[in-house]
């Protein structure tokens, strides 16, 4: 089954064509972030806009890459929520014009549970396994027993982990998206040149802001050297989401871990989970960074553990902004 998977939600436009839910035929993404930089984060109508004028050629790129023919294509996904209100909607009705011409199935997808199925792409994992999603907007960890199962084991009490990182950069004056940046400087400082504060939270939740505060103190009183500032807050973000995990893992029985989200691609937490993981005899998938962060082949996939269901959606599908998992 070839599946055509869109993704507008926040500040990507992205069209994909993913074969079985696994075999990646094209991945097409456009960024956004020089138009939103200048404002130190993605401002909604600029995004929106932006998505109708890119849409169009990112959609016939796709197909064109695939080297398919829109006959070929057996359905189509699309992100419509959580994200942008502006935003969700232009790949909604998009998605929802090329299925009603070319009388095909129509499926929306969730954001994150997209996210989780980045692992499926061009990889043997199978249910059941934990994911720990982390994101701009989310940090989740998912029990996902099967494919059209996912069940929220423990989230953020307050920001998410892509957000703390983006907030600390802002303090370090180091632009946006932080996160990269974040991760590339910490890669020449010392993590141990500050102890950073790790929440205790109860069960597997997570908490952050006091983190970043913490971070402002140390920027405000100490003279550290960003690059030691960077990596010791990177290393306190990265030990209590590998920590939560594999705890979570532990005492729920879980024998296969999964990471997912833009976070995802910094390099201190995929070498940490992964040693982590290692020692403890666990199997551990993570995405290639490309679709760690926003795309839309992760979003063909999940439509197609949707369509392959039998699970599909009418014109009437809406977009659903605040959504939760
Ligand atoms: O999944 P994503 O692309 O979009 C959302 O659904 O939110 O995640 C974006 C987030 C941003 O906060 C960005 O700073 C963070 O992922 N991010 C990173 C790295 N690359 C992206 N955070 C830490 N290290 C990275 N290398
Ligand atoms: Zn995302």
């Amino acid at each position: 089954m070839i599946v055509l998977g869109i993704e507008t939600s926040c500040d990507e436009t992205a069209a994909s064509v993913v074969k079985d839910g696994r075999l990646v035929l094209s991945n097409i993404i456009a960024s956004q972030v020089e138009l939103h930089a200048p404002f130190g984060g993605v401002v909604p109508e600029l995004a929106a806009r932006q998505h109708i004028e890119s849409i169009g050629f990112i959609v016939n790129s796709a197909i064109k890459e695939a080297r398919v023919k829109l006959t070929d294509i057996d359905g189509y996904a699309v992100a419509n929520g959580p994200g942008l209100a502006g935003a969700l909607l232009v790949g909604l009705n998009y998605a929802k014009g090329l299925a009603y011409v070319n009388k095909k199935p129509l499926v929306g997808v969730h954001h994150i549970e997209g996210h989780v199925c980045a692992n499926y792409l061009d990889s043997g994992l199978e249910p059941p396994f934990l994911c720990l999603v982390v994101s701009g907007g989310h940090t989740v960890i998912l029990a996902v027993d099967d494919y059209d199962s996912y069940r929220v084991i423990g989230s953020t009490r307050d920001d998410a982990a892509g957000e703390a990182f983006d907030k600390v950069a802002r303090l370090l004056e180091l632009g946006y998206p932080g996160g990269p940046k974040i991760d590339k400087l910490a890669m020449t400082g010392n993590p141990e040149a500050h102890h950073f504060p790790r929440a205790r939270v109860d069960g597997f939740d997570f908490s952050f802001s006091g983190l970043k505060t913490a971070t402002r103190d140390v920027i405000n009183r100490l003279q550290l050297p960003i690059e030691d500032i960077a990596a010791s807050f990177q290393q306190a973000v990265v030990d209590v989401l590998v920590g939560k995990t594999l705890k979570a893992c532990d005492e729920l029985g879980y024998k296969q871990v999964a990471m997912a989200g833009g976070v995802a691609c910094n390099k201190g937490l995929r070498k940490s989970m992964e040693e982590a993981c290692r020692l403890k005899g666990l199997p551990f998938f993570m995405p290639q960074p490309i679709y760690c962060t926003d795309n839309a082949a992760m979003i063909a996939s999940r439509g197609y553990y949707r369509l392959k269901d039998g699970i599909s959606d009418g014109m009437e599908l809406n977009a659903y902004p605040g959504r939760m998992v």
